[in-house]
């Protein structure tokens, strides 16, 4: 079948807030690219509302959303099926029309390390990795590198049990350590590679850093999940200090990449989708 020829199809992002949400032109200038009839829409979705809207998604026959702040973990509820990587995750990003009905899938930590493996290539294995945090994006990332086969991986939070949870939860996948954070710090030194999965440092707190960079091992990668500044306060310091650094853009755009390829079944050009987010944040 000609291409123009595909029947139309509707996909979405549901959060609140989502006004912001950069994944509409992102994924609509991709269908466009690949020439697909399909469009990409926002849709709001208030706290308590949730169950109606996938209800009505599911009733206006949208072919898959993805689900951002606060609904990745209620969203389960509403589902057939989660996949295997998302229920160790605990969270959905990605949902999917399949013959079997709606499947949730987490692609965070998947386009997270896609994103890494730019800076840290083969090496990714055999790093030590600390990642700072505790929350859903640590898991996601975590989940993910013990997948990979990462052997040294330690995570630290400011709420230690959280951090103690956490490793728990992937210790069948992993020998992870849990840290408290004035011991970790003391650490810094040993690690190849140190990830901010915390808000710290996030507009409009911009000054603020969420870990030392006056004793950070020579060549070391410092990754900031955050996109909002571009380059936080963190990633400056760490690159004065003769770090490399990566900013959480690869990681918004390797999660919608993976959610297309779901959606699609075909692999997007990440660079273009990259150059268009970059592009609507203003860098280049
Ligand atoms: P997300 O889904 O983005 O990971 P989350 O689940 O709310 O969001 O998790 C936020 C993480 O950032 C937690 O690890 C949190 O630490 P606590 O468990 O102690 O709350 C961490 N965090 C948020 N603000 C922080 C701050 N000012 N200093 C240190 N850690 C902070």
């Amino acid at each position: 079948m000609e291409k123009n020829m595909q029947a139309e199809k509707l996909f979405g992002v549901i959060g609140d807030p989502v006004g912001h949400s950069l994944s509409p032109v992102m994924h609509n200038d991709q269908f466009a690219f690949q020439e697909l009839p399909y469009y990409y829409h926002a849709f709001l979705v208030k706290p308590g509302e949730l169950k109606e809207a996938v209800n009505g998604l599911k009733a206006l026959h949208v072919s898959g959303f993805n689900v951002t702040v606060p609904h990745k973990i209620e969203v389960m509820n509403y589902l057939d099926s989660i996949d295997e990587e998302a229920r160790m995750i605990g969270a959905v990003n990605t949902v999917v029309k399949e013959e079997n009905g709606w499947i949730g899938y987490n692609t965070d930590g998947k386009g997270y390390v896609e994103s890494l493996l730019t800076k840290a290539g083969e090496t990714l294995e055999n790093s030590s990795i600390l990642v700072i945090g505790a929350g859903g994006a640590a898991r996601a990332v975590i989940s993910e590198l013990a997948r990979r086969g990462v052997r040294q991986l330690t995570v630290t939070n400011r709420t230690s049990a959280k951090a103690e949870a956490l490793k728990e939860r992937v210790s069948e996948r992993a020998d992870i350590r849990a840290v408290p954070t004035p011991e970790a710090e003391k650490d810094t030194p040993s690690f190849d590679i140190i990830i901010n999965t915390t808000s710290v440092g996030m507009s409009p707190h911009v000054d603020n850093i969420p870990w030392r960079t006056d004793h950070l091992k020579p060549g070391c990668i410092c990754s900031d999940l955050i996109y909002n500044p571009l380059k936080t306060a963190w990633l400056q310091e760490a690159e004065r200090a003769g770090a490399q650094v990566l900013n959480g853009v690869g990681m918004f755009v390797g999660q919608g990449a993976f959610a297309f390829q779901k959606w699609t079944g075909i692999w997007p050009d990440v660079d273009r989708m990259h150059a268009v987010v970059m592009h609507h944040l203003g860098g280049n």
